[in-house]
């Protein structure tokens, strides 16, 4: 497939393009390690491609004692290692003048008087009228107490006025269960008022995620399928190669569930699942997106085996070299009962999705960093090519590659050429890259970018992050219950415990070999 068969390329746009608001982007923890991976090479790339406002200025904020100058050296460190552009003599002078630094404490009054005097220096000199954004890449504890000196310094505006905004954008995880959850959007309402806050989940800044909206809204052919009368299952797989790394710290509280299907993943299930939004209106989504949680059927807590499996790796082997079991991890407690996979089998009570499994694995230190949703439609009827009991055609497969080589394929059987009749299962293929060529932006790239014309259709809202735990929280409760007993493991770099397989083999049905 070729961008160039398109022959009106300029009519699928949805709508004239939201230009972004003038404004300055104010980081805490804008020395700290999400700055410099992927916020500051976001902003990068972004004034590259020439799409940030004209009057625009960053002003990192944090503990460590830095001045501009030793700041556009950290930010310059980190876009060349992680941009998918590079710097070059030409490019980065243009973007290092409008990086600033300023170091203090999240919970001293002084340094926010300081953060207020420093925005009233930098703006004038970019022309930016006082709206600002609040990034808080900070540790999740930090939250609130940010929140409150930031109101208390008088730095929020009520955007109702009419004035300049104030924007706030926190990143997950909000809470740890659904009680601190509350509390902390409890905070946050206190200080921001709900339009004004932006918690990201950067699966949704995803190309390939926002696809998945596309592809099903943008195409006749598949939504008239889409449930539970043609499609047998869905299987989503967000697996990681990689260990528990440096992150142990963060992780070990919080494990496979929180890290990842309280929000990433029960986001992807809900963009597969909702059902058709009348407009592109961020509020219309994100309730389609929220009704989906409301009707996801409570685990089977009786019978927990049924429904979930979790598991911790062990020991074993990465890209040819002798990796530590969990447990034995840098940070990580030695009898540490941390699950670093999970699997569920979930269902949408609704009329869509009635009966239909959906079955989620997520996990670190498999074999390969893989995500996709494939979704399996029901066999064909077992009479003329599928009569043979013995060797059954293989189900129509679309298998939506998340990442990496994003795009998609469908699954079809074919005759294969001959004077026999012999059928083969072939595959339809699409790939981002050999399309569109060009690197696909990244996920923070979009979100930045969303925040600054104000655009919420891709963060969530709290009754979303609240819904997510809500479901989440009998589970967590049932593994705190019996906290004590025996964890599955798996060796590094295998799909997981054999539990996992019963899990849907004892439903006919198999994981996918990725
Ligand atoms: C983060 C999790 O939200 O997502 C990490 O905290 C995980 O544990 C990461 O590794 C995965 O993101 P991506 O974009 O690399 O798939």
């Amino acid at each position: 497939m070729s961008a160039a068969e398109n022959t009106n390329p300029l009519s699928v746009g949805l709508s004239e393009p939201v230009l972004p608001q003038p404004c300055t982007l104010v980081i805490f923890g804008g020395a700290g390690d999400l700055s410099g991976r992927k916020l500051l090479p976001a902003i990068f790339n972004l004034g590259l491609d020439g799409v940030l406002p004209a009057n625009f200025a960053v002003l990192g904020f944090s503990i460590e004692e830095m001045d501009d100058a030793e700041y556009r050296g950290f930010a310059r460190r980190g876009v060349e290692r992680f941009s998918r552009q590079q710097p070059d003599e030409e490019n980065w002078p243009n973007y290092e003048r409008q990086l600033f630094y300023q170091s203090g404490s999240f919970d001293d009054p002084a340094a926010y008087e300081a953060l207020k005097q420093r925005l009233d220096e930098i703006e004038p000199q970019f022309g930016i009228p006082g709206n600002r954004i609040f990034y808080l890449a900070i540790p999740p504890r930090l939250i609130g107490v940010c929140a409150q000196q930031l109101k208390a310094a008088g730095l929020v505006q009520d955007e109702t006025s009419g004035g300049p905004f104030s924007r706030i954008i926190v990143e997950k995880p909000i809470g740890r269960d659904l009680q601190s959850a509350q509390e902390v959007n409890e905070i946050l309402g206190e200080c921001f008022a709900e339009p004004q806050i932006y918690r990201i989940d950067h699966y949704l800044g995803k190309e390939t995620v926002q696809n998945i909206l596309v592809m099903r809204f943008g195409n006749a052919i598949f939504e008239p399928l889409w449930n539970a009368k043609h499609i047998d299952h869905v299987q989503i797989t967000v697996a990681e190669d990689e260990g528990v790394g440096t992150r142990a710290g963060y992780y070990d509280r919080a494990g496979a569930l929180r890290d990842m299907v309280q929000n990433h993943i029960l986001q992807l299930l809900s963009l597969v699942a909702m059902e058709p939004p009348w407009t592109m209106d961020a509020d219309v989504i994100r309730d389609h997106r929220l009704d989906v949680l409301h009707c996801l059927r409570p685990l089977n807590i009786e019978n927990i085996e049924s429904d979930v499996v979790r598991a911790q790796y062990a020991h074993g082997f990465f890209q040819g070299d002798d990796v530590p079991g969990y447990r034995r991890e840098e940070d990580v407690a030695s009898d540490s009962s941390t699950e670093t996979y999970v699997a569920l089998r979930v269902f949408i009570d609704n009329w869509r999705w009635a009966g239909v499994p959906f079955y989620i694995r997520t996990g670190k230190r498999l074999p390969k960093r893989v995500s996709e949703i494939a979704v399996q439609f029901k066999d064909v009827p077992h009479i003329l090519f599928n009569s043979d009991n013995d060797h059954p055609l293989d189900p129509n497969v679309l298998a939506l590659r998340l990442q990496p080589d994003e795009g998609m394929s469908l699954r079809i059987a074919t005759k294969m050429p001959g004077s026999r009749v012999q059928i083969y299962p072939v595959k339809m293929d699409f790939r981002y890259g050999s399309t569109f060529g060009d690197q696909s932006p990244e996920a923070y790239e979009r979100l930045l970018l969303d925040v600054m014309t104000g655009d919420a259709t891709l963060f969530m809202r709290r009754d979303a992050v609240e819904a997510s735990w809500r479901w989440i929280q009998p589970l967590l409760d049932a593994w705190d219950r019996g906290n004590k007993r025996w964890l599955p493991e798996y060796p590094s770099s295998t799909w997981g415990p054999v539990e996992a397989e019963r899990l849907i083999e004892n439903d006919g049905r198999r994981w996918r070999v990725l």
